[in-house]
């Protein structure tokens, strides 16, 4: 399966989800972890984790444009599945990455909000299954704190007929320990039991995506 991690944002948690679950799949079976960022911050999470030699490690490549779909279509052949993290705006990246996938993840805060950037988004999306049919996308909430409801994000989202998923991911701070590190909260010592059971629950919706 291939996934795409994108939106048209920065900082909404892309590459924080597309290094947790590259690295979720890599534990089972062989993963792929296409970094079509200019930033680069998977393909760097990727160099700190080889220094972490017992880690099952995703294969990380860094592909730019077109090469997204062309190469990252022949690579992921090989690969059980592949999780590719494009740059949060628009761009060939991104649109090759659409172009590229069987499902895209959404990830989406609560604040800062901006439902005319949903809208561009969704315009690009729709283009992209104009020509890649079957494509599928859903919304994870992420980075959501105690004090705040995802209820109207989740009814602007229903209303455009968008399925969200179930499972949120909160703020926690062990998410930049961890990534910083080159690894996955899973891995993080010390171990953040309630983070390791959200993530958990996500992993298997994203995995049972039917
Ligand atoms: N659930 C979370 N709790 C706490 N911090 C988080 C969470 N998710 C992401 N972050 C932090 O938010 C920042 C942005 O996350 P990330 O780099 O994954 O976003 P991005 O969408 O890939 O950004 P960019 O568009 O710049 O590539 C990082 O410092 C990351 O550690
Ligand atoms: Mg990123």
């Amino acid at each position: 399966m291939r996934y795409a991690v994108v939106y048209l944002k920065g900082g909404v948690g892309k590459t924080t989800l597309a290094t947790h679950l590259a690295a979720h799949f890599a534990r089972s079976a062989p993963s792929l972890l296409i970094d079509a960022d200019p930033q680069e911050s998977s393909a760097t999470w990727a160099a700190w984790r080889q220094e972490h030699e017992a880690l099952p490690k995703p294969t990380t490549v860094r592909l730019r444009g077109k090469a997204v779909f062309d190469e990252g279509r022949s690579l992921a052949e090989n690969y059980q599945n592949t999780v590719i993290d494009a740059g949060g705006h628009d761009g060939a990246g991104l649109r090759n990455a659409l172009l590229a996938a069987d499902r895209v993840v959404v990830p989406m805060g609560i604040s800062g909000f901006d439902g005319a950037v949903f809208d561009d988004f969704m315009d690009l999306f729709n283009t992209a299954q104009d020509f890649n049919q079957g494509l599928e996308m859903r919304v994870v909430v992420n980075r959501i704190n105690p004090q705040s409801s995802d209820r109207e994000l989740r009814e602007f989202l229903g209303e455009r007929n968008v399925h969200v998923m179930e499972r949120v991911v909160h703020e926690r701070r062990v998410f930049q320990h961890a990534i910083g590190d080159g690894l996955t909260i899973e891995e993080y010592k010390p171990r953040n039991g309630s983070a390791i059971h959200e993530m958990g629950q996500l992993y298997r919706e994203i995995t049972e995506w039917k």
